[in-house]
């Protein structure tokens, strides 16, 4: 679907000017929303209600949930922010800041850093997010052009990245990065949408770095943009509906991800026609930014904490032009710090999960559970009754599942895959590890993985943690029933 397809306009913004002096937008909470319909959202003290597909709805769902905390006192972006956010994910909740030094706007983090965040966002349980994640390709949901777009509210007139309030988050970063952006780009060939994180270190009022991948989307668009002779134009959504977060973490080459996000909603997301570029944005993102990709032009970016829980290098990365920024009035800036919690669960974990689970299942129907920890370079497979050579057979297909596996572990389904006690006690008590640990040398990892060699070349291994057929009868695990201790102890 192209942007020249849809005839009605976008709400035309308020232009508005910079005051030098304020590098802020909008006044501070509380603020009114506007939904996508025009309506104004009731206000709830220094809250935003949402439209119920926007990041404003989002907050408030998470905060009825007792997800996530409200931080009044003043932050700064320089380090403060990230530390605090740190602190709140240990608790397993997100964090709004309401007051940052400098800056006018609050800034929301680690929404998504929790499975139980994520269910909010779906609106579903927890055990049902695997089949969320995993049907969403099966049924794609076009995106829907509205007239009236709040993101489109008001406009910077100059644009200026530098009055965003754009977190350094880690210690070593090495600046500001903008890493909530949905970045929105067009295939140069068949002009389907993709949705993608590509973190943006500021440079200027107008430059950014880009960091892109070479195995992914952006990447190859970049290059064939460039073989033709010009830039690439993209936008990027700042503080969107949590399911455009997770469409953009998908690796999907069959259509517009923006079908993809409108799938896990469970309707079209409402989108319009971008100011200055041939693409559709978000009508209810908090911030939009457009721009170009220059062609032929590189500069060194990072190093920023990233989802391996190390600082990555400073490498040339493709830059970035900003042309236009336009947000809602009052808006709500979304940030999420590198190597977080929520980083290593949209990149590493939960939308790759049931593509791991696909490919276990075809070699064995006694798969129960998988589970992509940390930085994802480890999976976990639980199985019930596995036949002798099972777990290994298994082991050796979950490697082959994505480059980044580097450390497969099998256990039987009574071991919470969840609990690294849990996991620790089946590697310490059930692994013969003569038999039952292989290592693969020479195989491709990921190259921000610090054991892999300059190619990105490492070794793999394979822990069968199974107790094995012809032991397990002899060794059942410990399980008390549980009780309700508060009946044992009330007087
Ligand atoms: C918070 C976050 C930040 C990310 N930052 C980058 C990045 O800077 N560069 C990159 O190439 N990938 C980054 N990724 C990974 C991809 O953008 C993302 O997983 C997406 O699926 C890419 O898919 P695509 O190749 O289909 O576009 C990041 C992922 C997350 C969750």
């Amino acid at each position: 679907m192209s942007a020249e397809e849809h005839t009605s306009p976008a709400r035309q913004p308020h232009e508005e000017q910079a005051d030098p002096m304020d590098p802020s937008f909008g006044s501070p909470a509380p603020v009114e929303a506007v939904a996508a319909t025009g309506r104004p959202a009731e206000a709830k003290g220094a809250s935003h209600e949402g439209t119920g597909t926007d990041l404003r709805w989002f907050i408030e769902a998470l905060r009825g949930e007792g997800l996530l905390v409200d931080v009044r006192r003043s932050v700064s972006l320089d380090r403060e922010l990230g530390a605090v956010l740190r602190a709140c994910e240990k608790d397993g909740k997100a964090a709004l800041f309401h007051s940052i030094e400098g800056h006018s706007t609050p800034v929301v983090g680690g929404a998504l850093g929790s499975r139980r965040g994520a269910a909010v966002a779906l609106r579903c349980a927890v055990d049902e997010l695997f089949d969320r994640v995993r049907t969403a390709t099966e049924s794609p949901t076009a995106p829907r052009v509205v007239a009236d777009a709040p993101s489109q509210q008001r406009a910077h007139d100059p644009v200026d990245l530098t009055r965003l309030p754009v977190p350094v988050h880690a210690p070593g970063d090495s600046g500001a990065f903008i890493n909530a952006g949905v970045v929105i780009a067009r295939d140069p060939d068949t002009g389907r949408h993709n949705l993608s994180f590509n973190r943006m270190q500021i440079f200027d009022e107008t430059t950014a770095g880009m960091n892109m991948n070479t195995w992914r989307d952006m990447d190859e668009f970049l290059r064939r943009a460039e073989e033709q002779g010009h830039g690439l134009p993209f936008a990027v959504a700042i503080g969107v509906d949590p399911v455009l977060l997770m469409a953009a973490a998908f690796r999907y080459d069959d259509g517009d991800e923006y079908e993809i996000a409108g799938a896990l909603r469970g309707a079209g997301i409402s989108v319009v026609p971008a100011r200055t570029a041939d693409l559709l944005v978000p009508a209810e993102a908090e911030f939009v930014l457009e721009g170009e990709i220059i062609a032929g032009d590189r500069r060194d970016e990072g190093p920023m904490a990233e989802f391996t829980g190390h600082y990555s290098g400073t490498r040339p990365q493709p830059i970035a032009k900003v042309h236009a920024i336009t947000h809602r009035d009052d808006p709500i800036y979304q940030t999420i710090a590198g190597a977080s919690s929520e980083h290593l669960l949209l990149g590493a974990s939960l939308m790759r999960e049931p593509r791991l689970h696909s490919t276990v299942r075809l070699m064995s129907p006694r798969v129960v559970d998988v589970r992509l920890p940390g930085s994802g370079f480890a999976a976990y497979v639980s199985l019930a009754d596995p036949r002798a050579g099972e777990a290994r057979s298994v082991a050796i297909a979950a490697l082959s599942f994505h480059a980044n596996t580097k450390c497969v572990i099998v256990v039987d389904d009574d071991i919470d895959l969840d609990d690294p006690a849990d996991m620790m006690w089946a590697l310490a008590t059930r692994v013969r590890w003569e038999r039952d640990c292989t290592t693969i040398p020479g195989a491709l990892g990921n190259p921000l993985d610090p054991s892999s060699d300059s190619d990105s070349v490492q070794t793999k291994v394979i822990i069968d943690a199974t107790i094995g057929p012809d032991r397990r009868g002899d060794y059942q695990k410990v399980i008390y029933p549980s009780v309700d201790l508060r009946q044992y102890l009330e007087p």
